[in-house]
């Protein structure tokens, strides 16, 4: 075992000594809480010693000691006098003489005496008398103690306050640091030093069993403790321990009176903290060891307790929810989730808002009306916020169902408007037009308000996924008017993000608008709209072919949802960074995102990820791949939205261009009638008339192209690959590359393709090549990417990140993403080293020359 932050107790250590060998002895009193690391110290004692020898006796929690306990441990390593006197029973004074004669060289000695804190009277006799003489005696006496558990009259006490104060050396041990922890356990390293406070004891069991049980171990010495204390202070102990974190002092005033003297044991043997408003375990994983030796019935009992109690404080709902529940109380519970609920979504915490109307459900049917559909359309907001469909969807149809009761129209009207977002986001986007109209239609009689305004801007919405801008813009505009007019600054928000969005998928340079956007819908609290605008943006710039910008925007959108709990779009943001991962050349790491969201329902979420994994099949030639394109292009067509049915599109092109399989023609004639439908102006249509041309079917385009759609649509093949080149789309430009008849162009895209791992590009140039004649290179086995271990570069910057010794949160605020997403880039770049642990990783970095220059 490696001791971890002690070299200054053990300099210390070797200082006293160096000075006993000189002639001058003296005491080291080494202390501190139980599992601090007093033992383990100790040990590593002898092999820093320059000579001379270490003695160790051992002091029993007995609850009748032997006399001379320890010093039989002494006598029976060195024999002679001192074992004879202690074993004839000798008067105390002999035993003293014995070890002073022990003690008196040549040799220097370190008499280590552990855990005199249940040291027997006659040892405590023997550390006063040699206290007293080691000065002058070629010895070091170390005394090691839980200080904590000398209370003040102890015999051990008045011991050590009568040593020479000029002979005694205090080492009380500190807890280790976070990064010590970090060394310890690895992974998770912010966690288990909360969880433990540093104390080593606990970092070591925690590390050998795993991070998230409570190790047995643990779970014994705690309880052993805990069984040592009397009953009143038991009693607090297990009280105390049913609180999260801490219990208020009010708390425990009204449900323990007396508990202050009962405090004071746990308090002076470390289990508790007793401060001025509060009275908290030292080590958490403590209290949830307590916690998990109370029987189920004292559980129920002292939750109850507590429940009561901070009721009658009028206390925080969160806390009573959690007592209710606990307690089993359903009545109490339901009624304290409510307000709980409310409590969390106005801050923000959308998944405990969730949770906690999901505890108020019970309640519904009890309340009148308008406040049960309050509660219904409160949950479904706050469930489509957290990526929960279809629970939003019952919960507003519930919440209309109320509305219809109590005829209430607005009600009616919003719930439709609600629901059209929702079956929206489940990808169907005829239905959500529908809702959406039926919304303005339930709306419009009741005159002018601001839920008119909110239907009218998701109309407004709706046509501009759909790409009927004029009419996007318009009923934007009137919904924005409205939303003033009605003081509602959110809807306001969100028909400038309409706005802002048309103007940028026509212009990618125009996006003022959309920046306004998300300065209002920040402004106005609302934090899906402003989500919302740099989403769309970030979308723009990507089908822009702008990646860098695209990269940039998605990242902003992805800590701003993040940090407020917006996870439907988190994690839509989050595959958007995948596809750009995969376009720059991650392939794996753009996988793992897009997988993870399969397992989550049909959503547009779902559909891009399945956008991303038909791309990855596609140019990485999976067996699967032109299922995965059938399966996509079908629940793309669904939504009636270009930005998801357009690269799709582009997608089955390339795969029947790879395969020399016939193209989709009929696909690009309905996809253009579908544009042609609508007053498309943007990245949409070029893109769609470059890729017909591919296809061998033009179809009319407008005049603004990004460069190397525009190129493609020109046929300039050359233009288009370096277009693609310039902003790092290596794959598109092997693919452009590989339409020339050039033999360094054909020469570069095959390079490109068998670096990437693109079978069926690298076939297709092989065919072209010997089609033309030309000579085909073998491929090298190793492949020639730039980076030797075939990071990319952002892996090649987590990495570096790594190296300095940074945490995953760390590494995410650095890089200004998600926690997950740097979970997601640390895992990759372990995967490429082909290691286990971040430690690991760096000295393999080390090893492969990475972390130069
Ligand atoms: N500095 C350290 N670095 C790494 N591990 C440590 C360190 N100190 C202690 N440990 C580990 O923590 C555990 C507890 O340490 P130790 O037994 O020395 O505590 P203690 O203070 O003697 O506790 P007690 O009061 O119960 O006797 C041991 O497994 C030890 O290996
Ligand atoms: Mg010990």
């Amino acid at each position: 075992m490696r001791l971890l932050e002690r070299e200054e107790p053990l300099a210390l250590l070797a200082t006293a000594a160096r000075a006993a060998a000189a002639g001058r002895g003296g005491v080291v009193l080494v202390t501190g809480e139980p599992g601090i690391g007093k033992t383990a110290l100790v040990g590593a004692l002898a092999g820093r010693l320059a000579g001379g020898r270490v003695l160790t006796g051992q002091c029993d929690d007995l609850t009748t000691p032997r006399p001379f306990g320890a010093l039989r441990d002494v006598a029976r390593a060195v024999g002679g006098p001192l074992a004879e006197v202690l074993a004839d029973g000798s008067a105390p004074a002999a035993v003293h003489d014995g070890l002073l004669a022990e003690l008196a060289g040549p040799a220097p000695t370190v008499l280590v005496l552990e855990d005199v804190h249940w040291a027997d009277d006659a040892t405590v006799d023997a550390v006063r008398t040699l206290g007293r003489r080691v000065p002058a005696l070629p010895a070091v006496l170390v005394l090691t103690y839980r200080d904590g558990e000398l209370d003040g009259g102890a015999p051990l006490r008045r011991a050590l306050a009568a040593l020479p104060p000029r002979a005694v050396t205090r080492v009380p041990l500190a807890p280790l640091s976070r990064a010590a922890v970090a060394e310890l356990v690895g992974a998770g390293a912010d966690r288990v030093h909360a969880l433990t406070g540093g104390n080593p004891f606990l970092v070591t069991e925690l590390a050998a069993e795993g991070t998230d049980g409570l190790p047995p171990s643990v779970r014994d010495a705690v309880a052993g403790r805990v069984a040592a204390l009397a009953p009143d202070a038991r009693a607090l102990v297990e009280l105390v321990s049913v609180v999260p974190a801490r219990t208020g002092t009010d708390v425990l005033d009204a449900a323990l009176p007396g508990w202050e003297a009962a405090a004071a044991e746990p308090e002076r043997t470390g289990l508790l903290l007793v401060e001025p408003g509060a009275v908290a375990f030292r080590h958490e994983l403590a209290r949830t060891a307590v916690a998990g030796t109370l029987t189920a019935a004292d559980r129920r009992r002292l939750h109850t307790t507590v429940f009561a109690a901070l009721q009658r404080l009028g206390a925080d709902p969160a806390d009573l929810v959690h007592h209710a529940e606990a307690a089993g109380d359903a009545t109490a519970l339901a009624a304290a989730a409510l307000p709980a609920a409310r409590g969390a979504a106005a801050a923000g915490a959308n998944r405990e808002a969730l949770a906690h109307y999901r505890r108020a459900l019970p309640l519904a049917g009890s309340l009148p009306g308008a406040e049960r559909a309050a509660l219904y359309e409160e949950l479904a907001g706050v469930a489509y916020l957290t990526g929960r469909i279809p629970e939003a969807l019952a919960a507003v149809d519930a919440a209309a169902a109320a509305h219809r009761a109590t005829g209430d129209g607005r009600g009616l009207g919003r719930c439709a408007r609600v629901r059209s977002r929702l079956l929206w986001y489940a990808g169907d986007g005829a239905a959500a037009e529908r809702e959406a109209r039926a919304a303005v239609a339930l709306l419009e009689p009741l005159g002018e308000s601001a839920e008119l305004a909110r239907a009218c801007s998701v109309v407004g919405q709706l046509a501009m996924l759909a790409g009927r801008s004029e009419e996007a813009l318009t009923e934007s505009a009137r919904a924005a008017d409205m939303a003033l007019r009605a003081g509602d600054r959110a809807t306001h928000a969100h028909a400038l993000v309409n706005t802002g969005k048309v103007r940028a998928t026509r212009d990618p340079d125009d996006t003022a608008t959309i920046e306004q956007a998300f300065a209002a819908a920040d402004g106005a609290g609302d934090p899906h709209e402003a989500v919302r605008a740099l989403v769309c943006r970030a979308w723009s710039e990507l089908l822009w072919v702008r990646p860098g910008p695209a990269r940039r925007t998605a990242e902003r959108a992805l800590a701003y949802a993040a940090e407020h709990e917006v996870d439907a779009l988190r994690e839509y943001t989050e595959v958007t960074l995948a596809w750009l991962d995969a376009r720059a050349g991650d392939w794996a790491g753009a996988e793992r995102v897009a997988r993870a969201q399969l397992e989550r329902g049909v959503t547009v979420n779902q559909i891009l990820a399945k956008t991303v994994l038909a791309e990855v099949a596609v140019r990485r030639g999976d067996d699967d791949a032109a299922a995965r394109l059938a399966d996509v292009a079908a629940q793309s067509w669904a939504t009636a939205e270009m930005q998801r049915i357009e690269p799709v599109l582009e997608l089955q092109v390339e795969h029947a261009l790879l395969h020399g399989t016939p193209m989709p023609v009929d696909r690009v004639r309905q996809v253009d009638a579908l544009a042609r439908a609508t007053d498309w102006a943007g990245w949409g249509g070029v893109r769609m008339a470059a890729w017909a041309a591919v296809a061998g079917c033009p179809v009319e385009s407008c005049v603004r192209a990004a460069p190397p759609h525009r190129a493609v649509l020109d046929g300039d093949w050359r233009a288009a690959a370096d277009a693609f080149g310039a902003v790092g789309w290596s794959y598109d430009r092997a693919l452009c590359l590989s339409a020339l008849d050039d033999p360094a162009a054909l020469a570069e895209a095959l390079e490109t393709a068998r670096a990437l791992g693109a079978a069926p590009l690298a076939a297709r140039v092989t065919r072209r090549l010997r089609a033309l004649g030309l000579p085909v290179r073998h491929g090298r086995r190793e492949t020639t990417r730039a980076h030797p271990a075939g990071l990319t570069a952002r892996q090649e910057e987590v990495l570096r990140l790594l190296a300095e010794g940074l945490t995953n949160a760390e590494i995410a605020t650095r890089l200004v993403v998600s926690p997950r997403t740097a979970e997601h880039h640390v895992t990759a770049v372990l995967g490429r080293l082909g290691v286990r642990g971040r430690r690991e990783a760096i000295r393999r970095a080390g090893e492969l020359g990475l972390l130069r220059g």
